[in-house]
This record gives C-alpha cells, sequence and structure tokens, in this order.
C-alpha cells in the first residue's frame, strides 16, 4: 500500500521521495515556484490554510527545517505549535502513539515529524485519523525528503533542466537520510549522471542499485561536475571507528577550492547544513560565490508552503488563486 498518495495519485503525507512519480515532483516544484512570489513581497501572506493547524513534533534537534516549517505555515495563514519534546509529557514516558492521540484530540490536520528512528513518519502515518497529514521532516537514516525536495528546486532554478547534469554527492553517504532522499528525487526527475563519492566505511551496501555511479576517490568524482553537493559527518549516527580522524578525512574528502577546480567551470555547491567547516568544506568554499547553501535555506521556505498546502487539500491551483487575492 502507498501510503502517501491517495488513490488519485495525489500527496496525503510527504514519509520519502522514494516512489514519488516524475510529474508529482514537477508540481511540488511548480507549486513551490509560484510561492516564492509571495515571499519577497512585503505582505508575505496568503490565506490558503486559514484556519488549518499543524503541529511542529520534533525528538532531534533542528534549526533550518523546525524554523523553515514553521515560517512556512504562517505564509499560508496556518496555525502552528511547536512542541519542545524535551519539555513535554514524553519526558516523563508517555508513548508516542499516546502523545499523538493527544495532539489529535486538540483537532490538528497535519503534524510535521523529525525523529531518530527510521520508520518514525510512516509509523504515525498510519496511526492518525482519516484526514490528518504527515510531513516527514527527518527519520533517522531513512528520508529527509522536503530537504531533496528543497535541493532539486535550487537545482532547477540555478540550472534548468536535469537530464545533463552530473551531480555529486559527497560524504556520508551511510548515514544521510538526505543523501537517499536527493538519489531518489533526482533520478527520478531525469538527472544526466548521479554520483556518490565517499570512503568505503561510509557506504551503503549495493547503493549502486539506486542508479549512482560509486566513487572512492574525489578528484575523479568531481571531474566535470555540475553540482556538488557536499553533506555533513552524521558522528551522532556512528557506531564504532569508521573513519581514522577528522583530520585525515578532510585531507581525503573535504572540498577545497583546489578540488573544486575539478569541477565545471560554472558548477554550483550545495550543503544540507549544519556545515562542519574544515571536516567536509572549507570556509574559502562554503562561503565562496559558487556556494548557493543559503539559497537553500531561502527556498526551504517555498518548498515546505508547496508540500503543506498540497497535503492539506491545496494544490498548485488554489495557490496561485490564493497569492493574488493577497497580492492584488
Ligand atoms: N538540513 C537540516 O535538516 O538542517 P536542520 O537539522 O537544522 O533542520
Amino acid at each position: 500500500m502507498n501510503l502517501q498518495l491517495d488513490e488519485n495519485g495525489r500527496l496525503r503525507h510527504l514519509l520519502t521521495t522514494e516512489g514519488i512519480p516524475r510529474e508529482l515532483l514537477t508540481r511540488i516544484l511548480d507549486t513551490a515556484e509560484s510561492f516564492t512570489g509571495v515571499i519577497g513581497k512585503s505582505v508575505k501572506k496568503v490565506p490558503l490554510l486559514r484556519g488549518r493547524t499543524v503541529i511542529n513534533l520534533f525528538f532531534e534537534p533542528s534549526t533550518r527545517t523546525r524554523t523553515t516549517f514553521e515560517l512556512a505555515a504562517q505564509r499560508l495563514s496556518a496555525d502552528i505549535l511547536n512542541i519542545d519534546i524535551a519539555t513535554s509529557s514524553a519526558s516523563k514516558g508517555e508513548s508516542l502513539l499516546d502523545t499523538l492521540r493527544n495532539l489529535e484530540a486538540m483537532q490538528c490536520d497535519a503534524f510535521v515529524v523529525r525523529h531518530s528512528e527510521s520508520g518514525a513518519a510512516h509509523f504515525i502515518a498510519r496511526h492518525v485519523s482519516p484526514g490528518v497529514a504527515v510531513i516527514n521532516a527527518g527519520d533517522g537514516r531513512h528520508a529527509h525528503p522536503t530537504q531533496a525536495l528543497l535541493d532539486v528546486f535550487t537545482i532547477r532554478r540555478e540550472k534548468g533542466a536535469f537530464e545533463p547534469l552530473t551531480v555529486a554527492i559527497v560524504g556520508d553517504i551511510l548515514h544521510s537520510r538526505v543523501a537517499r532522499s536527493q538519489i531518489h528525487a533526482l533520478m527520478a526527475l531525469g538527472t544526466g549522471e548521479v554520483r556518490v563519492i565517499a570512503p568505503r566505511t561510509l557506504l551503503p551496501a549495493h547503493i549502486q542499485r539506486l542508479g549512482v555511479r560509486v566513487y572512492e576517490d574525489m578528484d575523479a568524482g568531481l571531474d566535470g561536475a555540475d553540482v556538488v553537493m557536499m553533506l555533513r559527518l552524521q558522528r551522532e549516527r556512528m557506531r564504532g571507528a569508521l573513519l581514522p580522524s577528522e583530520g585525515e578525512f578532510f585531507r581525503r574528502y573535504g572540498l577545497t577550492e583546489q578540488r573544486l577546480e575539478r569541477t565545471r567551470p560554472d558548477a554550483i555547491v550545495m550543503h544540507p547544513g549544519p556545515i562542519n567547516r574544515g571536516v567536509e568544506i572549507d570556509s574559502a568554499v562554503a562561503d565562496g560565490p559558487r556556494s548557493v547553501i543559503l539559497h537553500q535555506v531561502t527556498n526551504g521556505i517555498a518548498v515546505r508552503m508547496a508540500v503543506m498546502s498540497m497535503v492539506l487539500g491545496g494544490g498548485a491551483e488554489t495557490a496561485g488563486s490564493g497569492r493574488e487575492e493577497v497580492a492584488s
């Protein structure tokens, strides 16, 4: 059963980019594009989700995702509540399901969920009442679909079509829910070539089955790339010694200005954040002219507006009418 699409192929929940067809991905990106106009206006609001309630339920820390979901909900005129898990009754032993049931009893319409366990968002989606939507804001190593969507949205805005592009994803692929979600989205959108570059210890088994090319040598993997997507070393998810040292990792896989010369002259540099400067990326590159890292953050608002409006019954069509109502 496909939990996240309804019988008409519309988005009911957003749990993963895996299995989302190209047409629907494109519709999400087009809807996000329509919202970028709203974000640039002095009155940054459309009434699309007026009267709807969204709950941010973050069991793991976040700066970008939580804040941009909050801003996105506010731009759509929804009410949004942030549950502080550290001070919630979860700390007294209340189960996830009981937490959900109680929040649902407050008549909320959607949950945005981040959790350390892979599969947590699917679990919640299976247990919410009909009509309540779940958006995965990152579950364990599994998926971070809105991050991947804002990444492909940024690539489309910077580069246009996906077909001619070579995208290199570099670093801790093994623990990265972002990389997995990016690969599914990039493949579905018809990206010319998707490469992953990492030491063998940080590569998932059978990653080639997703259609990517694997490189252990960074210079070879960067050759001719149009997009370089750097990833954070996820120390909090590592068990055992997978790396000799951070210094050694930077020497072999850190993105420096010198290494960037292997890519195309107009290649862009991306990173989902948070950045570990001097571990996976040099500051001169992160803050340099080819970096679009902060554009990714800005684009996250429009993409999360698109996803929220779609799962809550708005869509590209209503996005247009709502925007006009406010802008006129
Ligand atoms: N990229 C990302 O998920 O950042 P946060 O952990 O700050 O939300």
